[in-house]
């Protein structure tokens, strides 16, 4: 059974909202889950499951959010290569330029990217959560 470390970052809850779908899917799909919030777990510790999924809302100019979610994320790049790992998040009338750059510092360090990041409009419509729950499935068996 693989072990999936879902850790996100939020404001008003919309990324949590796909961390949670994601993370009920993978359950259901036989893998092993834990979630928590950037904060609550150390890059070391995360780095320890098979499978790493990261969510952070599209913040700033285009950007992961600066104060919290960015140093835990630089304090991973060093030790992405090779590893497997997802990218999700929620955005609002940017069109997910920010997925797009944050897809492609995961992959210059290496990273075992699954799939393209998953993004959501604002608060996850019905189709949102339904890709969400596609995402996490999957997820179980990378
Ligand atoms: C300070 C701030 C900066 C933002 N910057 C962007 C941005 O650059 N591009 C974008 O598409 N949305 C941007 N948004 C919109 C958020 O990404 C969007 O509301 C998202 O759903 C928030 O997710 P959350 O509920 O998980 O915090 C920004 C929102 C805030 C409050």
């Amino acid at each position: 059974m693989s072990k999936l470390q879902i850790v996100f970052w939020t404001m008003t809850g919309n990324t949590q909202i796909m961390a949670d779908f994601i993370a009920d899917a993978a359950k259901q799909a036989g893998a092993e889950v834990a979630v928590c919030r950037v904060g609550e777990i150390t890059a070391e510790e995360a780095l320890k499951a098979d499978i790493l999924a990261l969510g952070c809302p599209a913040m700033g100019a285009e950007e992961l959010e600066s104060a919290e979610f960015e140093p835990f994320f630089e304090q991973l790049l060093p030790h992405l290569a090779g590893h497997k790992l997802a990218l999700f998040g929620s955005y609002g009338w940017g069109g997910g330029e920010w997925m797009r750059n944050w897809e492609q510092q995961a992959q210059d360090a290496g990273a075992n990217l699954f799939r393209e990041g998953l993004i959501a409009l604002e608060r996850p419509d019905a189709d949102a959560m339904t890709a969400c729950e596609e995402f996490g499935a999957a997820l179980a068996q990378f």
